[in-house]
């Protein structure tokens, strides 16, 4: 397993790292043995999995109950696990018992803490909480931010520097950066010395995030410019289908799939 030493010997050495996400034993599963750095248990899952229509509805409980299936499915892969809209701003106490509870349950190797919660982050450091902090589009924030690219202004730019900085010098072990411009997200991952991971923002940043479900085409409906489709799972509605026409019409299970066993005599037939 990769740990944070070896991921900021990465970016030290320009070996671009890999990151994507995985919610359950499954998925987490493939993303290991595809040799992938860093499984994401994102709070996208209420979107993809959950069937939300944004991340805000998905609870503590979601996220311990998705990160400990992932780690069943990646024993051997850095899990970095979100914590969702509403565990951390609270009070510094409230997200302190949130961020433990979520990094203790689920044994993963990072938290992620979207926005700019730099005392919360540092209070983390300080006991021992890894945390990765997430800036530019931050999804919780939909509600206020929209779900457009950030930082387009130069005074806007230079704030998100400024935060990606404040993130580091609270003690963050890694930064992703989600909707920003490349020019920016290139600057600041020149500046800060923890590794920077992208999505949406260019070719410039220590490694690349994506979402699973958007990268296989599994059941996803809208498509980000930044999503670059790799796979395509909507074969899975032709073979679920040909199940159903089978049993329609009494052609499975074929011999193949019956236990060859017989326990009763010729009366009963
Ligand atoms: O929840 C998620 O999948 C994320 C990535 C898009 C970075 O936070
Ligand atoms: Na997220």
């Amino acid at each position: 397993m990769k740990k944070l030493n070896d991921l900021m010997t990465m970016k030290q050495n320009g070996t671009k790292i890999s990151m994507m996400t995985a919610y359950d034993y499954p998925s987490a599963k493939q993303v290991e043995a595809a040799g992938i750095d860093i499984i994401l248990v994102g709070d996208s899952l209420g979107m993809t999995v959950l069937g939300y229509d944004s991340t805000v509805y998905v609870t503590l409980n979601d996220m311990i109950h998705h990160g400990r299936a992932a780690r069943r499915g990646a024993p051997e892969t850095f899990i970095v696990v979100d914590m969702p809209f509403g565990s951390v701003g609270v009070s510094m106490a409230a997200d302190m018992q949130n961020a433990v509870r979520l990094y203790r349950e689920t044994a993963a190797d990072a938290i992620k803490i979207e926005g700019a919660h730099f005392e919360l982050i540092s209070q983390c450091r300080l006991i021992g909480v890894p945390v990765v902090s997430h800036l530019g589009l931050t999804p919780q924030s939909v509600g206020i931010m929209g779900y457009s690219v950030q930082a387009k202004s130069k005074a806007a730019a230079e704030q998100l520097l400024q935060e990606a900085q404040a993130a580091e010098k609270a003690g963050a072990v890694m930064l992703v950066l989600e909707a920003v411009p490349s020019d920016l997200a290139a600057l600041i991952s020149r500046t800060v010395t923890i590794p920077v991971i992208g999505i949406g923002a260019g070719i410039d940043t220590d490694g690349q995030v994506l979402v699973y479900h958007d990268v296989l085409q599994y059941a996803t409906e809208h498509r980000p410019k930044f999503v670059k489709v790799y796979g395509d799972f909507t074969t899975g509605i032709e073979a679920l289908h040909q199940f159903h026409q089978e049993v329609r019409l009494g052609q499975f299970p074929s011999d193949d799939y019956i236990y060859n066993i017989k326990v009763l005599g010729e009366e009963h037939d």
